[in-house]
């Protein structure tokens, strides 16, 4: 008999029937959220699971699931998994580096221009009818080219959103916790700031780093005040990493300009106030969403799984020490 995986969420049909070839599958194709209670239902008897984001696999759900040998994440981000707790029970992880690096930078710029010229805003007026005519005063935004973009977390994704930043003729900033070779600053032109000069210093402020303890509420009022109020910020990595509660605070205070955002605090919840805000770009999460690479992503999270389960070591493994080989 075939070992049986879950699948959470929908997914792509070729990459089902990929794991078809190899596993009895089950899956949901509501592609609604299972709650807590009910993905533990679901993976009664299962030894593998492909989860998206929107699960939490967590000690309670891997107590509760004790044939589990795999979590195989489709993101390249893993914070709704407890990997420690997963190392403990000898549950592998993995997740899907790399493929999305591109498609995210792309994006982060989508939500930077549209923040700074004001796109969205401009679409809702034109579509309810309120433009009367060309006005020189109309929709006044900030000017991209030749300002100062900050970008803290300079890995794979920073980096991409950093080279695009070169047509704009910027200078970069950029922030770490580890100062990336010598050799990735010159061909990239960014210079090596600690996190508070980034924030004064930068016209634009975007967030490309993992979600771990040490980066919940990286930007909260403390770092906020010290930005210039014609400053804006984006974020397409993890929600928590921005205190929203304090953004609302520093978007209504005018002590920056606008925010342009692609995760939440509490997805799929909002900051009520933000929504009526139009100094704020809001997007569903889908900084990765291209055909081209939520494909991809699908792929390997697929491959992950088959190679974990039958008996090679995931390509992707998060929790190396879990495999004593
Ligand atoms: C990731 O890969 O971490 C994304 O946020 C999910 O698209």
């Amino acid at each position: 008999m075939k070992p049986k995986v879950l699948i959470t969420r929908k997914i792509f049909d070729e990459v089902v029937a990929f794991v078809r070839e190899h596993f009895a599958v089950e899956g949901n194709q509501t592609d609604t959220r299972l709650s807590p209670e009910m993905l533990i239902k679901r993976l009664q008897g299962k030894t593998g699971a492909i989860t998206l984001v929107t699960e939490r696999i967590d000690e309670d759900v891997l107590s509760h699931c004790p044939a589990l040998k795999i979590v195989s994440n489709v993101a390249v981000g893993y914070d709704n998994i407890d990997v420690d707790a997963c190392t403990r029970r000898g549950v592998m992880v993995t997740n899907t580096p790399g493929v999305l690096d591109d498609t995210t930078a792309d994006f982060t710029w989508a939500l930077l221009l549209a923040t700074a010229r004001r796109v969205v805003e401009a679409d809702h007026y034109l579509r309810s009818s309120k433009w009367k005519g060309w006005g020189l005063m109309q929709f006044l935004g900030y000017d991209v080219h030749h300002k100062v973009l900050g970008i803290c977390g300079l890995g794979r994704i920073g980096q991409r959103v950093a080279r695009r930043a070169k047509g704009f003729d910027m200078e970069i900033v950029y922030t770490d916790a580890i100062r990336v070779p010598r050799s990735t600053e010159e061909e990239l032109g960014a210079r090596f700031v600690d996190k508070m000069t980034l924030l004064s210093e930068s016209d634009f402020v975007t967030l490309h780093v993992p979600l771990i303890p040490e980066t919940r509420h990286y930007i909260s009022m403390a770092e906020l005040t010290r930005m210039k109020s014609t400053a804006i910020l984006i974020n397409a990595s993890r929600g928590p990493v921005v205190d929203e509660k304090a953004l609302v605070q520093a978007l209504q205070g005018g002590n920056i300009a606008g925010a342009g955002l692609d995760v939440y605090e509490r997805e799929p919840e909002v900051e009520p106030a933000l929504m009526g805000m139009k100094n704020a770009v809001l997007m569903p999460h889908i900084a990765s969403a291209s055909h081209e690479t939520r494909l991809r992503m699908a792929k390997m999270a697929a491959e992950n799984l088959v190679a974990g389960l039958t008996g090679r070591r995931p390509p992707n493994l998060v929790n190396n020490k879990v495999l004593s080989w």
